[in-house]
């Protein structure tokens, strides 16, 4: 195994063999996954009781049910009597679920039922109250988005959030009536490592200039507003980072007009203006938080309304499952050309994705070399820099252009993988940010 301990993230040193070690992954599946809070769907996807989906929590298929009371329960989709899926479908409305090997059957809450045979094959001796699915022992819902932790001594969601919460609640504030997710998901594979892809919605806007310069010339006939993927420097955005979490934003003159939108968005979105002031205030309304990660896997873009997880699949590849996220009040002729704008960017054959994509792939593969994977990598761009609470946004925040939320995502990480607890976890965060303070003060 590969000595964790060691590594340097906080110094923006990174080891690449943690993209590629089959044991590293596996422990990431124990530490990292088994014990973070995982996004497991938004409440639109269960509009009634007995509606479900079916996800996954690391590579643990998990199944998430509304039920008769209204709440919104989990729990492990894996059948107790040979570990079969119980439920195959993708999504859809039940009052059980019936496991297609043998037949055992499960309620909306995953305990078991029914046994075919029970008096034949068990001579009714067969204590099924010991019997049902492996229960998600916490799942919350957030503002309408749906989360769960194996973990019974992770903090509270809120706490775990920490101040990402600005960040995310821009997103879920921003219109009245707050967003949905158009059904879905979008579906597809990459082969690449998930941290690729995680900590680059995390912490990397330094990238879009360069890897998507093609597709915003190919999007916008406009010199300027092919420029626009390099924030200006007299409104230079920041870049956010905290628990683990990360998001960066670029900041607009105007609130309203956005070319990569239809019509009918633009003519909704001024008309909503000063609701949106009203929601979140009118200085955050300039700006948009434009690429986040929530720790570990969770992820969406501010503009472009994509929402997705990045479920891990090996060392070398995921599953990517992205949604279209709109507001939930809107005109459908308003949702659709969000949904329109969405696609053409983000989505399987999105111009930006398969940019994004393409670099992922390429630097896996580079690292099948045996040479590639003994090189450290350089996470230190605005190392020293960071500063607390500036440009009216909380936290620990650094230029747009730096990589603080991926030295922060690393950390989490790296505290994570060598068992630390989560109590533990708390301390260091705090003792960290205190000797950061001490440095600033000096
Ligand atoms: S594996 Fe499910 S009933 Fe046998
Ligand atoms: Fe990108």
């Amino acid at each position: 195994m590969i000595d964790i301990s060691s590594f340097d993230p906080a110094g923006g040193l990174l080891d690449p063999r943690i993209y590629t070690d089959s044991d590293v992954y596996q422990r990431e599946l124990e530490q990292v996954f088994g014990r973070s809070w995982l996004f497991l769907t938004h409440e639109s996807q269960l509009p009634k009781r007995g509606s479900f989906i079916q996800t996954y929590m690391g590579e643990d298929p998990v199944l998430v049910v509304r039920q008769r009371d209204n709440s919104v329960k989990a729990f492990l989709n894996q059948c107790r009597h040979r570990g079969m899926r119980i439920c195959r479908a993708d999504e859809g409305t039940s009052k059980t679920f019936t496991c297609s090997y043998h037949g055992w059957a499960y309620d909306l809450e995953g305990n078991l039922i029914n046994v075919p045979e029970e008096d034949r094959a068990y001579r009714n001796d067969i204590d099924k109250s010991k019997w049902g699915a492996l229960k998600i022992p916490r799942v919350t819902n957030y503002k309408g988005l749906i989360f769960g932790t194996w973990s019974a001594d992770a903090p509270e969601f809120e706490e775990y959030l920490g101040e990402m919460a600005y960040y995310l609640d821009t997103v879920l504030d921003m219109y009245d009536g707050g967003i949905e997710l158009v059904p879905g998901p979008m579906k597809w594979v990459i082969d690449c490592n998930w941290k690729f892809a995680a900590e680059q919605f995390a912490s990397d806007m330094y990238h879009a200039p360069i890897s998507h310069a093609s597709a915003a010339v190919a999007m916008f006939e406009d010199p300027a507003l092919q420029g626009m993927m390099s924030p200006p420097k007299e409104a230079p955005g920041r870049q956010f980072a905290g628990n683990g979490h990360g998001s960066g934003s670029f900041w607009i003159p105007e609130f309203g007009p956005n070319p990569q939108y239809g019509p009918s968005f633009n003519a909704w979105n001024i008309a909503n203006r000063d609701k949106v002031f009203a929601n979140i205030g009118v200085e955050r309304a300039h700006k948009v938080f434009a690429h986040n990660t929530c720790f570990p896997n969770f992820s969406w873009l501010g503009q472009s309304n994509t929402m997705r997880v990045w479920h891990p699949r090996g060392p070398g590849q995921i599953e990517v499952w992205a949604w279209t996220f709109v507001p939930k009040d809107a005109p459908q002729a308003v949702k659709d050309d969000i949904v329109k704008s969405s696609q053409f960017t983000f989505s399987p054959a999105g111009v930006f994705e398969t940019d994004d994509g393409e670099n992922w792939t390429e630097v896996q593969m580079v690292l099948r070399g045996w040479k590639a994977r003994q090189n450290t990598f350089n996470a230190q761009m605005g190392l020293g820099y960071e500063e607390r609470d500036t440009h009216g946004l909380p936290g620990k925040s650094n230029d747009v252009y730096s990589e603080t939320a991926a030295r922060g995502f690393y950390q989490r990480w790296k505290d994570l993988m060598l068992g630390v607890s989560w109590a533990g976890i708390t301390g260091l965060d705090a003792a960290r940010r205190a000797s950061e303070e001490e440095v600033h003060s000096v």
